[in-house]
């Protein structure tokens, strides 16, 4: 091929799943489906070049984040590589200067892996489709979030779409390779709400590779896993129909699962902190007084995620600043929506 050199500019969006993907096989495969939330404004921004050089034989790449060298996260992007490497045999033909910014505060609890990842993904697919013009754009986005997902499982859900499946499952034309939009959206959740209260800023003492990993011998894991499968059958039909208070079920009940499983594997641990169960019971007694159909979700880590319909904004912004910001660290947090995913700059 005949390119020399190359720049590429990607955001990638964040995701927050409503059925959790907790535990995986080897490869990176899912041990049970589960379905997302594109999220708008927690993006990464990543550019790349890509400079032809002679040797071959390794990987070669710098890594910049907000504009300073960061080798601490070289290992990661090195392992994410090797693990594509197969799929992308032109990658150890270019130096690769990388350069990525987060557009939510750093070191904020919220994860970056899936955006990192994914607007990485999407880099080294401009450089496949400057090598391939033939290629198709279902394959373009397909094999991104193919190579997404080898990197961190939850990115291949920040590719394209707003709401995504990943993982094979009864009835959906879903993958465990990448993930699948689902695009049968009521307009009840159209523009939904995401506002994260950033309960716990530290660095997570357990990693989300080594919370999956606890899932093998998990006393509850098959349990678990099939239950992931009906909340899925059945949140697809609750987003299809509108149905917002079943949608609140299901999405808490994820997200109290998800941190049960942590507590109930061996070794076990808690990752929320007393604040996040301050915030949860006043959601619910809003929820109670008010009749706001409002509700949380969690990811691996102490913060929480309000999700609501974007008609009651304006009451759930007031709640949240009278009732929840004193949970939150320096009072921080993060008004987002759902949002379609990874955009070229
Ligand atoms: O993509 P990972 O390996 O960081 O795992 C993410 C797991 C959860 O965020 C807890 C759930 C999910 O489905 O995103």
């Amino acid at each position: 091929n005949s390119i020399e050199k190359a720049c590429f500019s990607w955001s990638a969006p964040s995701n927050i799943a409503l059925v959790k993907y907790w535990g995986k096989k080897a490869k990176q495969i899912p041990a049970n489906p589960s379905i997302s939330f594109t999220l708008n404004n927690c993006k990464t921004i990543t550019s790349a070049s890509f400079t032809k050089k002679d040797n071959k034989d390794d990987f070669s790449f710098d890594f910049f984040f907000e504009g300073k060298p960061k080798e601490d996260f070289k290992p990661k992007i090195q392992k994410f590589f090797e693990r594509i490497e197969q799929y992308c045999s032109y990658l150890k033909e270019y130096h690769i200067e990388i350069d990525s910014q987060n557009t939510f505060p750093h070191s904020s609890g919220i994860a970056s892996s899936a955006s990192g990842m994914a607007a990485l993904a999407m880099n080294i697919m401009s450089l496949e489709k400057a090598l391939k013009p033939e290629i198709s754009d279902d394959y373009f986005f397909k094999k991104a979030s193919f190579l997404a997902r080898l990197g961190s499982g939850s990115a291949c859900r920040s590719v394209i779409g707003e709401v995504v499946i990943w993982g094979e499952h009864q009835n959906s034309n879903s993958s465990d390779l990448f993930g699948v939009e689902y695009s049968e959206l009521h307009t009840s959740f159209q523009n939904y709400q995401d506002t994260i209260l950033l309960v716990d800023k530290g660095e997570k003492q357990v990693s989300s590779t080594v919370g999956h990993d606890l899932m093998h011998n998990h006393p509850f894991a098959e349990k678990r896993f099939g239950q992931a499968h009906e909340n899925l059958t059945q949140i697809k039909q609750i987003l299809k129909e509108g149905n917002v208070e079943e949608f609140i079920k299901i999405v808490e009940s994820e997200a109290l699962t998800l941190h049960a499983m942590m507590m109930t594997s061996m070794p076990y641990f808690i990752l929320m902190k007393p604040n996040t169960l301050e915030i949860i019971n006043k959601i619910w007694k809003f929820r109670n007084e008010t009749a706001t159909p409002v509700c949380f979700t969690l990811d691996a880590g102490a913060n929480v995620h309000i999700l609501y319909p974007v008609n009651v904004k304006e009451k759930v912004l007031q709640f949240i600043k009278n009732e929840l910001v004193v949970y939150c660290q320096n009072e921080q947090y993060i008004c987002d929506q759902i949002g379609t995913g990874a955009n070229q700059l």
